[in-house]
């Protein structure tokens, strides 16, 4: 890799193709991933044809998910065949972790499978699986290693970014895998946080969103030597010079004490925009599901959010037809769901993931029913998303610009509540938030116009953001 290139024409560097399902920890993954081969000399490819590796970075939170991974490795077969063998192929994320050796057993021409605990090694990987016959397999559990041994993150993200502080969770959901993909609740130290928070910041974000798949049982060690709730967290990231927005995603109800609800009232920076999945709004589902928690106390912490800050809106992840859900359960549901006013929300159908307690549960609701349940969930999320973003007309607020929109001369940014904005502006407005005026307002968006410039606190070099 090191030898002396005396042409005048630069030598090519490897390419690497990496493709992401599921949520935004595999985005989060992917992008490491792609960090901890740079130094191998792997840049990023948009295409897999002709890449020296492809990573399929998978997700197995519901259903199809071998399905769809099988399918795209039945299509990269013919990619690799074109290199001559060469490419490397790994299989990365929640499906590696969940179906190991089954995978190279049904694809044998793919080369790695790697767990999400393992990311840190891929290099080690890449060297044995071009000398192994067979395919190279982890998917072991030390999340604690892989923090520590990944390199600093390296490629921008840009005005937003995402930073993972917590993976694994320990709650045992009924339905769900990522307690037996992602292992235990891990949280990593605060310091180690402050510091990427930092960098990302100087490489031009100006929100950073906290990922864990549990994030608000943050409980990482502080540099006082005690254990960091993730309120205490937030308060010191909220004294980052040049860090404006701050969100965290995804919560659990039963991790939402006063402190972090409190934060919410102190910290300006902190978005009035809060994902609280609650999956049900009957308290015997909430029981079958193993929440650990009833209705009403969803609707209690609802209350406090909404007193701690009074502009906050909900999301939310619903599930429709868990096994032994009646129709009455999910009437309960669609009061919760009025009861509350969702401004966005995320709604599925049950779906059996292998190997959980709901799986092989009695009582499974039939397809047709499940269907018409997700439908009629979907329908008053939809009405009270609409509402949402229509109350947002003619209102005055900031928006975080992030690159072009859809048309020329158009720029995409952010609302305060996460929803999409479209403004007339140039490229030079990445990166720079500014104070709009809602003209019109869509389903899924929101149109303004700016009505001033800088904002004060806007640092004067945000066209390096832009870039
Ligand atoms: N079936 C349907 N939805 C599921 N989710 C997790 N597991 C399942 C499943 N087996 C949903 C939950 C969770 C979101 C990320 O995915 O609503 O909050
Ligand atoms: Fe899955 Fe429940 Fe853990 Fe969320 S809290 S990751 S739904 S087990």
């Amino acid at each position: 890799m090191t030898s002396p290139d005396r042409s005048p024409q630069k030598r090519p560097e490897k390419r690497l193709f990496v493709k992401t399902w599921g949520c935004q920890m595999n985005v989060y993954d992917s992008a490491r991933m792609a960090d901890v081969l740079a130094p191998l000399g792997y840049a990023p490819s948009d295409t897999p044809e002709g890449a020296d590796m492809v990573i399929l970075n998978t997700c197995h939170i519901r259903e199809k998910a071998s399905e769809k991974l099988f399918s795209e490795l039945g299509r990269l077969r013919a990619a690799k065949e074109a290199t001559g063998g060469r490419m490397v192929l790994a299989v990365a994320g929640c499906v590696a972790q969940a179906e190991g050796a089954e995978i190279t057993a049904r694809a044998p021409f793919v080369d790695i499978v790697l767990g999400p605990q393992s990311y840190h090694r891929l290099p080690e990987m890449v060297a044995r699986a071009s000398r192994a016959a067979g395919a190279v397999i982890d998917t072991d559990f030390p999340t604690e290693e892989k923090f520590d041994h990944l390199p600093e993150v390296s490629a921008p993200q840009g005005p937003i970014a995402f930073l993972t502080i917590q993976e694994g969770c320990d709650k045992f959901c009924s339905f769900c895998v990522v307690p037996y993909t992602r292992g235990a609740e891990y949280s990593r130290p605060a310091a180690a946080v402050v510091a990427e928070a930092k960098r990302l910041v100087a490489q031009g974000a100006r929100e950073i969103a906290l990922l864990g798949q549990n994030v608000n049982a943050y409980h990482g060690e502080g540099p006082d030597g005690r254990s960091w709730s993730l309120g205490r967290l937030l308060r010191e990231m909220a004294g980052i010079e040049g860090l404006d927005r701050l969100r965290y995603t995804t919560s659990h109800p039963r991790d939402m004490h006063d402190d972090l609800i409190a934060a919410h009232a102190e910290i300006p920076a902190l978005m009035p925009f809060l994902h609280l999945p609650v999956q049900s709004g009957s308290d015997r589902v909430l029981k079958l599901m193993n929440r650990g928690h009833a209705a009403a106390d969803f609707l209690r912490i609802a209350e406090k959010l909404r007193a701690a800050r009074a502009d906050l809106a909900l999301s939310s992840d619903f599930i429709a037809g868990h096994p032994g859900e009646t129709d009455e359960d999910h009437r309960a549901t669609l009061r919760l769901i009025e009861q509350v006013g969702f401004a966005q929300a995320f709604s599925f159908k049950y779906s059996a993931r292998p190997g959980t307690p709901a799986s092989g549960a009695p009582l499974q609701v039939p397809e047709a029913e499940k269907d018409r349940r997700l439908q009629e969930i979907q329908a008053l999320l939809r009405e009270q998303q609409v509402a949402f973003n229509r109350s947002r007309l003619g209102m005055h607020m900031d928006v975080l610009f992030t690159g072009p929109g859809r048309h020329p001369g158009q720029m995409a940014g952010r609302s305060p509540w996460l929803q999409p904005v479209h403004a007339e502006g140039g490229p030079e407005l990445a990166g720079r938030i500014l104070p709009c005026e809602i003209i019109a307002t869509h389903p899924n968006s929101l149109a303004a116009r700016i009505v001033g410039g800088a904002r004060s606190g806007d640092p004067p070099n945000q066209e390096k953001a832009a870039a």
